[in-house]
């Protein structure tokens, strides 16, 4: 019965002296997290001295497969996968992690908006939120994936009681790397010439991939890339609709880009940004100094000084265009926050109680 749990004997290597780490992920049997697992399994995330735990997490009706997904993990003979666990309940396989990566949601089909998954999806990241806050590990880092990624984030966030709103973050890492990959095209440089590109906002259609900050060969990105219309009418809209361009290609969502960008994403939270670089990380938007509404996980130009504490960099001067862009997706963003108060409503009615009303809980992991 779960949570099922399968763990290597503890070897006597003593280049292998670090305590182990622990890593949920949610969707664990979904395709992002087939491209993420044996990734994170070898070491990539933490680096090869790092032992760790996988706490693998699926709804009741797929945990069954994560043994296939165990036995596939096994068969790497990964030397730093010291521990898998699978089950559903997130009371006990968030117990002690100290990184989540919550990925598990309903994806959008073709014609949809991500905020359409929102009455869907947006329940889940309730229950999640507030097991997070009761068993994780007190400095866990937690990055949404699962979509609509900011306003889910936001819903965890107001659940997560003990934790700080500031330990949850929604990846807007993949259309970080959607911008640089196209500006490179452009400019016909390597992609290693483009720094600084900066997603402002919400992952969805509305967000602002900045090609005013952004750099090509220490260039501003628009003294290399001298076609404005281009920029605003070709470059804007294609990252924008990367996402759905791909669901209509490939008939389901974007997944091995997405596991890149979420292992990105983490990476960056958890050790420095190097001098001079800017990324992209969706994070609560108090105080920050770009007038943008308070209370919202909101995409901006960030530095991390690693271990989670990530800053809004200031002062990146916004011309007309780009103000005119971040209104509209602050605005969406201020909806999407009222649908979910609509949400919880819609839930109450449905089943006649809160949706946690009922949760049983399982003894609790360590206890
Ligand atoms: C993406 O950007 O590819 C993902 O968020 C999936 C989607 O719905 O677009």
């Amino acid at each position: 019965m779960y949570p099922f749990e399968w763990s290597h004997p503890v070897t006597k290597d003593s280049s292998m002296v670090k305590p182990l780490k622990r890593i949920a992920v949610t969707g664990a049997g979904g395709q992002i997290a087939y491209s993420l697992l044996f990734r994170l399994a070898s070491g990539e995330l933490l680096g090869k001295d790092q032992p760790i735990a996988l706490h693998l997490i699926e709804i009741p009706e797929m945990v069954e497969a994560l043994k296939g997904i165990v036995m596939e993990l096994e068969d790497c003979a990964d030397p730093l996968l010291r521990e898998i666990r699978i089950g559903s309940d997130p009371y006990e396989l968030f117990g002690g992690v100290h990184y989540a990566f919550l990925i598990g949601a309903t994806p959008r089909g073709s014609g949809m908006e991500r905020k359409d998954l929102l009455l869907e999806n947006g329940v889940k990241f309730v229950e999640q939120g507030k097991a997070l806050g009761e068993v994780a590990s007190r400095d866990v880092l937690v990055l949404v994936v699962g979509n609509p990624c900011n306003t889910n984030c936001w819903i965890a966030t107001k659940h997560a009681k003990g934790l700080s709103p500031r330990q949850f973050f929604a990846m807007t890492r993949l259309d970080q790397n959607r911008a640089k990959s196209l500006l490179a095209k452009k400019a016909g440089v390597g992609i290693q010439e483009i720094s600084n590109v900066i997603v402002w906002g919400n992952h969805s259609a509305l967000q602002m991939p900045d090609f005013l900050h952004a750099k090509i060969r220490g260039k501003p990105a628009t003294e290399v890339i001298t076609d404005r219309a281009w920029l605003e009418q070709k470059f804007v809209p294609e990252v924008e609709q990367r996402g759905a361009v791909v669901i209509a290609a490939r008939g389901r969502s974007s997944a091995g880009s997405a596991a890149h960008a979420a292992i990105e994403a983490m990476q960056s939270l958890i050790f420095p940004t190097p001098a001079g670089s800017l990324i992209s990380m969706a994070i609560l938007s108090d105080g920050n100094p770009y007038g943008i509404a308070q209370d919202l996980i909101f995409s901006f130009p960030c530095i991390s000084r690693g271990n989670g504490q990530v800053e809004i960099v200031p002062g990146l001067e916004l011309d007309s265009f780009l103000r005119e862009k971040l209104s509209l997706v602050e605005k969406e963003l201020i909806e999407e926050r009222g649908l979910v108060s609509h949400l919880n409503l819609q839930i109450r009615e449905k089943h006649g109680r809160g949706p946690l009303s009922d949760h049983k809980r399982s003894p609790r992991y360590g206890t």
